[in-house]
């Protein structure tokens, strides 16, 4: 349960890397999916950073695209149709500069039906200002409680792991009356061709993903697990059930996939598949019996 919303299964499509579903038609019965963020929207339009936006680095992608979208009036008019027929869960992502901005947002969400929950971004490391609500307790509570005052929608907050303690910012989530974490969003990274003295990125800095950031994933999903009682859904690094089952373990409920959805299309669909043969392995019937129980 994250606050009213219950999902059909763990498994859901990570912000921006699922695009707005439409991207994926035909790859998959997309309504197999517990559910699906798709990419954050502004209140009004961005371009994003300039290119390169994306670099490919050892084992994770650098990304600096800078919430390049078209702002939440063309997504409720020109998105959202599209997504409620899939069949499954709605999570619109979010990203507000500041708590006037969350009141609009708000006004505008209350008017529409389709949308199953918000999953606030406070944690997008590619524009200036956006990541701020993530890194103090009290700006995150505030943001979230002012939206929690706005909407009866379940509120699902995304933090960043490029804080000191994440387990603290999560405890302000939660006092802000969030109903669920969803952790964690891209670290922050550079990559650098030295011939060129430069960035390969347009923007310079970014926010890295995929494989080698699990760990770092894992670590915090544990400390969010120990500082608060709402569930957490995991996210960093995830594609197979293996990767599924170690986040199930260290505390999430669900779990989100992101960039393996680029690599492999249908990474989602096998780690449903694979789940009741997983969860047979440990003796038990759902995903409640072992979350959090990794023993440390
Ligand atoms: C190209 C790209 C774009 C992303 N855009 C967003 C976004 O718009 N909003 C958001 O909350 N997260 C965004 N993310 C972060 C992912 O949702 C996810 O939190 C992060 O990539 C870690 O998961 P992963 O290792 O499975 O990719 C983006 C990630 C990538 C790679």
């Amino acid at each position: 349960m994250f606050g009213s919303l219950i999902f059909q299964n763990p498994v859901l499509a990570a912000s921006g890397t699922f695009g707005y579903a439409g991207e994926m038609r035909g790859v998959f019965d997309i309504s197999r999916l517990g559910g699906i963020i798709p990419k954050t929207v502004t209140l009004y339009p961005r371009t994003g950073n300039i290119p390169p936006r994306t670099v490919e680095t050892a084992s994770g992608l650098l990304n600096s695209i800078g919430l390049d979208n078209d702002g939440i009036d063309d997504f409720l008019c020109n998105k959202l149709p599209y997504l409620t027929t899939l069949g499954t869960k709605i999570i619109i992502s979010i990203a507000p500069k500041n708590t006037e901005e969350c009141l609009i947002f708000g006004e505008k969400l209350s008017l529409i039906t389709g949308i199953d929950a918000v999953e606030l971004n406070v944690s997008c490391p590619n524009v200036s200002g956006g990541i701020d609500f993530a890194t103090d307790p009290k700006l995150c509570e505030k943001i979230v409680s002012t939206f929690r005052h706005i909407t009866l929608l379940p509120l699902l907050v995304k933090l960043s792991p490029n804080v000191s303690d994440i387990g603290e910012i999560s405890r302000g989530a939660e006092q802000g009356g969030a109903n669920a974490i969803s952790a964690i969003n891209t670290c922050l990274g550079l990559s650098v061709d030295w011939r060129k003295r430069c960035s390969r990125l347009g923007n310079g800095f970014g926010g890295l993903s995929g494989p080698a950031i699990k760990p770092i994933a894992l670590r915090c999903v544990r400390q969010i697990f120990k500082a608060v009682k709402i569930p957490i859904l995991g996210i960093g690094g995830i594609e197979t059930i293996d990767d599924a089952m170690e986040f199930f373990i260290t505390g999430a409920s669900a779990v989100q996939i992101g960039t393996a959805n680029f690599y492999n299309p249908t990474a989602t669909l096998q780690i449903l598949n694979a789940l009741p043969n997983a969860l047979n392995e440990l003796g038990v019937k759902n995903i409640a019996e072992i979350v959090g129980t990794l023993e440390m």
